[in-house]
């Protein structure tokens, strides 16, 4: 025992990590907040008819009739015991194969997939955070449209630290060639190089299709020129493709796999999931597809964290080789019953002067509320949502999806008509109630938007690029391409 004074207190040691703390502080984003509110206070027919009623959260909830039914099959019953045992992290052998087959058939696949390069994962989610850790080093970025898929950035940046460069895209229409929230290669390119002239290294870009919120469907022409432009500088591609299977309108839906020559087959990757095809969001399946040995590698790797259980993948096996049930059951049905409550919501929108996006896949669609907000601007919007809250309606803000015009929400329709014909009857009870106040602040203040966006007000989604501001000018021409 030291005889001498007090020694200094050590200083306490943190429990974090920093990597720790910069997870722990991140905060949770609106959907989050969203669907934590609808969790606490769920509307229930029966039991809770004054509930938050949730068309925030794509889920498919048209097809379960199908799917309960199908479950309750022999061959869903027949367990082997391997499928309780250690197996593949990559995912069963014969899982794959089905996948490999599944895959090959209904993304029209240009060759047949091989099922050496599929690894199944727990979800997009994780094959998202997977894939940006051994793409991508701390900091770097990757380029993705805005309006985008909200999630994708928490997952990239909770686990690499990665972060997003955004391509951000407008309502305005600038010809006749174009239409609203169009990507172009040549907003791709500014985009780069306002990145690269922020000392930021592009690693990567990312692509939805069908798009989320939009609905959007790429045509092949477009899903070319921005392979060839990450092509030419050395960017890797990832092709969320998790809706393919969910198009209902006329146009042609192109999966990268379906082409014939992709400019870099060594850095296109492709993933899809159970989650909305499927009507599964609970069962956490997801598949990443690529080419390259390195990287699979690394993932593999990592799959070890994010596994599926085997007998999970022993029934979505049954699933994806049942073709009589998939090609006369279930994939009509189900196209059908979405396409059926679109045209429910569209027409209820249209009947409370909602105009919505054109649009041809997803469970959603992507609305016009701007003529409800007091001001053009994100707080305008927050506002706009909480009182929609309080009428007990979830639905999800623009400003959720990064979107860089105030006004915009995504509401999905994949639901019972019941529930549907619901939130029409909340949504006019709420809009109209202030209907006097709303009229005076209608989209016609263009110069709000154009002062929030130019100030990067708090409302702003980061990363706001100054220079895109000027593609507001226009903005009342895209009324020629939405439906009503
Ligand atoms: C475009 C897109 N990608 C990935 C995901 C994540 O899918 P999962 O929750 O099945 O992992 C979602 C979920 O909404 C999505 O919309």
């Amino acid at each position: 025992m030291s005889g001498g004074g007090a020694l200094p207190a050590a200083a306490p040691e943190r429990a974090l990590s920093a990597r720790g703390a910069r997870i722990a502080a991140s905060a949770p984003g609106l959907l989050d907040k969203g669907f934590a509110l609808y969790v606490a206070d769920p509307f229930d027919r029966r039991l809770n008819p004054q509930g938050i009623l949730n068309l925030g959260t794509s889920e498919n909830k048209l097809c379960y009739d199908l799917i309960e039914e199908r479950l309750k099959r022999l061959d869903m019953n027949y367990l082997e015991p391997e499928l309780f045992h250690y197996s593949d992290t990559q995912g069963t052998k014969s899982f794959r194969e089905e996948i490999a087959k599944f895959l090959t058939d209904y993304a029209r696949a240009a060759e047949a997939l091989n099922p050496e390069h599929i690894t199944v994962m727990s979800g997009c989610c994780a094959v998202f955070a997977t894939l940006s850790t051994v793409l991508c080093d701390p900091c770097d970025g990757y380029l993705i449209p805005t309006p985008c898929y909200g999630g994708i950035n928490s997952k990239t940046w909770l686990y690499g630290g990665i972060q997003p460069v955004h391509v951000p895209l407008f309502s305005e229409v600038t010809d006749e060639e174009s239409h609203p929230f169009q990507l172009t290669a040549e907003k791709l390119e500014a985009a780069l190089q306002r990145a690269k002239n922020q000392g930021i290294r592009v690693r990567a870009l990312i692509l939805i299709n069908p798009h989320n919120p939009l609905g959007d469907i790429y045509p092949a022409q477009l899903l070319k020129h921005c392979l060839e432009f990450a092509h030419r500088y050395e960017l890797h591609v990832i092709m969320d493709e998790i809706y393919m299977l969910s198009v209902y309108g006329d146009a042609t839906f192109t999966s990268v796999l379906s082409l014939d020559c992709v400019p870099d087959p060594e850095r296109t990757h492709f993933m899809w999931d159970f989650s909305k095809d499927f009507g599964m969001s609970g069962i956490r399946v997801g598949v990443l597809y690529t080419r390259n040995h390195e990287i699979q590698k690394a993932v593999n790797q990592l799959a070890v964290f994010h596994g599926c259980p085997g007998p999970v993948q022993h029934v979505l096996s049954q699933f994806i080789s049942d073709r009589d049930w998939l090609d006369n059951v279930f994939f009509p049905t189900n196209k059908k019953r979405l396409k059926e409550a679109q045209n429910i919501l569209v027409d209820g929108l249209a009947d409370v002067g909602i105009p919505v996006l054109k649009s041809s896949g997803g469970l959603y669609v992507w609305a016009d509320f701007r003529k409800f907000l007091k001001s053009q601007t994100f707080e305008a919007e927050l506002e706009l949502w909480q009182k929609l809250l309080e009428e007990k309606l979830l639905i999800s803000p623009g400003k959720a999806f990064y979107c860089y015009e105030p006004g915009w929400f995504r509401l999905v329709f994949s639901d019972s008509v019941d529930k549907i014909y619901l939130c029409i009857q909340r949504l006019e009870q709420m809009l109209h109630a202030d209907a006097t106040e709303s009229a005076a602040n209608n989209i016609s203040s263009n110069a709000d938007a154009l002062c929030t966006l130019k100030e990067g007000s708090s409302g702003n989604p980061s990363n706001t690029p100054g220079d895109d501001v000027s593609q507001l000018k226009n903005i009342l021409l895209y009324y020629n391409h939405i439906c009503i």
